[in-house]
């Protein structure tokens, strides 16, 4: 199984064409696929389509439209996995993932922190262009200590989906539960569906079926990344969505695992991708399968077009992050998803051009050359950039309001997803040919040899923010950077 980038510079993927201008719900059978128009009515889900599948949402505390004020509790809480085990998890408000938040773009996001966990924490909004000092790194907080409570308070200035964890110890504290999804919304209804938020992640436990300690097997489990016995989509084992023949859903995935890669598959499903890490792209484009790796997000615009009644799976493929050749991907059913008993509808696509985004011109950058590697002189697990670890590394330094050109190369011999805070790229070049459909990006996956070339842009939010590897075991033992944007 190949990446999405992998696979969109291979040619594989078929490339949209859904031209034909759609009106109504219910046209003739032959009249062909529909487009969806925010303009134009579109017939309901099925009754009940999400029970089984959608975690529950934050409501909001504040009455100015402006303004989305919630509460999170970080603690411990018993809870029964639907389809695994019950166990006492590191939950935010006594969930895992914890509540999705939901604001539009533009709104300032009020988020009130209560930390009841053993140990310090910090919450990190992954993807979000958030003032420096919300950025929940240790670089710009203290760690909010047991007992004691912090405001995350910032605007959100681009649609898309996004996802939240903490960033102290993040490979223990992420893989105990806490996580969850944060969606920002247009300010202009998208005519697409109302979305669907699905947060995929998995769960350690040790022989009697508690949840494992966070640091499992030592070094091996820093080498290899930890990734555990169950697999989470939205939190259940046994997940389940409802569809209507020819009616489109939007399903917004984030990787909140540590470390597992989640290689999609859709049997019986008609897939368009039209977003990624930061909103819509430009174009949707066909696929068939999917590579998400740890701290990534992707949007699909997805059709059932099996018969009422009919069942289908979204399938997991293993996938092998370090090349040794293993046995060929067995594939799991991820969740099922089941055809409603309604009447299908004239199948629907998505619009075939999604958002205008402007292409960084690359022309006169100032260029810099980053390399993922394992660091053989320090300890067999020790992983790097540039050939050091963090605590080695001294902070690179950029200039705000400016943008750069960045040579990304994994130099090891598995993959790592590469990751950075505070700002987007495009990437220009993924190795050595252009991507045909632009979006922003902040997390990628690198094979071995891999090289990239992204546009990074640099706005006017200086300070100390970081870039990483996302196998969260990896960034603990070193494959992490400071960059101090002045
Ligand atoms: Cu999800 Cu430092 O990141
Ligand atoms: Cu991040
Ligand atoms: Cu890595």
């Amino acid at each position: 199984m190949i990446s999405f980038y992998r696979s969109m510079i291979a040619g594989v993927l078929l490339l949209a064409c859904s031209t034909s201008p759609g009106s109504g719900v219910t046209p003739a059978k032959d009249a062909g696929p529909v487009q969806v128009e925010a303009s134009v009515p579109r017939a309901q889900q099925p009754a009940h389509w999400d029970n089984e599948i959608r975690s529950k949402e934050l409501l909001d505390e504040n009455p100015d439209p402006a303004i989305v004020e919630v509460s999170l509790e970080a603690k411990l809480e018993t809870v029964a996995v639907p389809g695994g085990p019950s166990l006492t998890l590191w939950t935010f408000n006594g969930q895992v993932p914890g509540p999705t938040i939901r604001v539009r773009k533009g709104n300032e996001l009020r988020v009130k922190v209560k930390n009841s966990l053993p140990e310090p924490t910090t919450i990190h909004w992954h993807g979000v262009r958030v003032p420096n000092r919300m950025d929940g790194t240790e670089m710009v907080q203290k760690p909010i200590e047991p007992g004691a409570t912090f405001v995350y308070d910032y605007v959100l200035k681009d649609e898309g989906t996004y996802w939240y964890h903490p960033h102290v110890k993040s490979s223990p504290q992420v893989g105990f539960g806490l996580y969850g999804a944060l969606i920002v919304e247009p300010e202009l209804p998208d005519g697409l569906p109302e979305d669907l938020p699905i947060v995929l992640s998995d769960l350690s436990v040790d022989k009697d079926e508690k949840l494992a300690p966070g640091n499992e097997s030592g070094g091996f489990g820093d080498f290899f990344g930890r990734e555990g016995k169950y697999v989470l989509v939205n939190g259940r084992v046994s997940a389940k969505v409802t569809m209507r023949s020819g009616l489109g859903q939007r399903w917004r995935f984030v990787n909140a695992a540590r470390a597992r890669y989640f290689s999609l598959a859709f049997p019986g499903l008609e897939v368009h991708r039209i977003g990624g890490d930061g909103g819509r792209m430009e174009k949707s484009i066909k696929i068939q399968n999917t590579l998400l790796v740890p701290g990534e997000r992707a949007e699909f615009f997805v059709v059932a077009t099996g018969a009422a009644g009919s069942v289908t799976n979204v399938e997991n493929k293993s996938y092998d992050r370090f090349h040794a050749g293993a046995s060929p991907g067995t594939s799991t059913p991820l969740f099922q998803v089941s055809v409603s008993a309604d009447a299908a509808v004239s199948k629907e696509v998505p619009p075939a051009k999604l958002v205008t985004i402007p292409r960084i011109d690359v022309s006169s950058l100032k260029e810099r050359p980053f390399e993922f590697s394992q660091v053989p002189l320090n300890a067999p697990t020790g992983f790097g950039i540039n050939g050091k670890q963090m605590k080695d590394l001294e902070p690179f330094v950029a200039q705000r309001n400016t943008d750069e050109l960045w040579t990304v190369t994994n130099a090891s011999g598995m993959d790592h997803p590469f990751h950075l805070h505070g700002f987007f790229f495009q990437v220009v070049k993924f190795n050595g040919v252009a991507p045909p459909v632009l979006e922003w990006k902040d997390t990628i996956n690198l094979i071995p040899k891999d090289t990239m070339q992204i546009a990074v842009q640099f706005d006017n939010r200086p300070g100390m923010w970081m870039f990483h590897c996302h196998i969260l075991d990896h960034a603990d033992a070193g494959m992490m950077a400071m960059l101090n944007v002045e």
